[in-house]
């Protein structure tokens, strides 16, 4: 058996409240790390942050808007300064609008860069310090599938996760002769809170409101263009991400991982 053990590291993941962020840090509880559960709405980072002590490792929730740089900053140094170091800082908080381009506002496009992108450096920045201090560390960046190629309907959100593509790289190729290694994920498609959304409004009217429509859609969109026709799961994410951020992946660094079903190859 080979174990992945991430006993005595210390993990920060943002948007862990629900979805595939929940998902990922008890996937890393599981495997033994202590993990901060960091997400705008406190009461859900709260419940995920007992349910990763019930497993067994420290956990404590921060209510941290990933968008606000100078909030980052406080809560990665009162993380390092209370559980002694950083292992992983996880900027896995994201939002996405459905619209077309002639649809789409300039409002939209600001919104989506300031929390994809820019929440994203911000926890990097925050974190690369300490990471230098204690000489190395590993950040994972949740781009996305519609980060490799484009997305119709996706006007807004599509820049924002190419982008975290390229900062990524950047990172990676800067910071590897420190001993940090910078990685990107790219889900696919997983029916997670953001996706119920992203059907509210790809469906109208009471249409939106039909378990069945719903259904139908989702699988639809899945089944006619993904070699293994079924939709990612938050475990098949999560697992990736355990990769990412553990020694089993000690000479990765610079990558985007697609786990996608073979939806798209690059
Ligand atoms: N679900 C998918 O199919 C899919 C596909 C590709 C990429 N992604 C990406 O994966 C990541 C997680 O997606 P998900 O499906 O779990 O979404 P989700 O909406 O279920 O969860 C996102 C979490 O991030 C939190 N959040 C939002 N804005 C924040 C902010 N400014 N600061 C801190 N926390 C904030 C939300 O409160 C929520 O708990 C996102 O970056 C998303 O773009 C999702």
């Amino acid at each position: 058996m080979v174990p992945i053990d991430m006993s005595g590291k210390v993990a920060i993941i943002t948007g862990a409240g629900r979805g595939l962020g929940r998902a990922s840090a008890l996937k890393f509880a599981q495997a033994g790390a202590d993990v901060v559960i960091v997400d705008v709405v406190m009461e859900n980072a709260q419940s995920v942050a007992k349910e990763a002590q019930a497993l067994g490792v420290r956990s404590k929730a921060y209510a941290t808007d990933v968008t606000d740089a100078d909030a980052m900053e406080k809560m990665v140094d009162e993380v390092v300064a209370e559980f002694g170091r950083l292992d992983v800082m996880f900027n896995n908080a994201g939002v996405n609008v459905i619209t077309s381009f002639v649809d789409s506002t300039l409002e939209q496009m600001k919104w989506l860069e300031d929390v994809n992108l820019f929440g994203v450096y911000n926890g990097c920045k925050a974190a690369v310090k300490h990471m230098l201090a204690q000489g190395g560390g590993v950040i994972l960046n949740t781009s996305s599938q519609a980060g490799v190629v484009g997305a119709k309907g996706h006007t807004p959100y599509t820049p924002s996760k190419f982008a975290v593509r390229g900062l990524t790289q950047t990172m990676a190729l800067e910071l590897g002769p420190k001993n940090i290694r910078v990685n990107a994920i790219c889900p696919g498609i997983i029916r997670t809170p953001m996706w119920e959304q992203n059907l509210d409004q790809m469906l109208e009217g009471d249409a939106a409101k039909d378990p069945a429509r719903r259904d139908e859609t989702f699988n639809s969109t899945i089944q006619a263009r993904t070699p293994l026709q079924r939709p990612q799961t938050e475990d098949d994410i999560a697992n990736a991400c355990l990769f990412l951020v553990s020694d089993m992946s000690l000479n990765v660094t610079g990558q985007s991982l697609l786990v996608n079903g073979g939806l798209t190859m690059t």
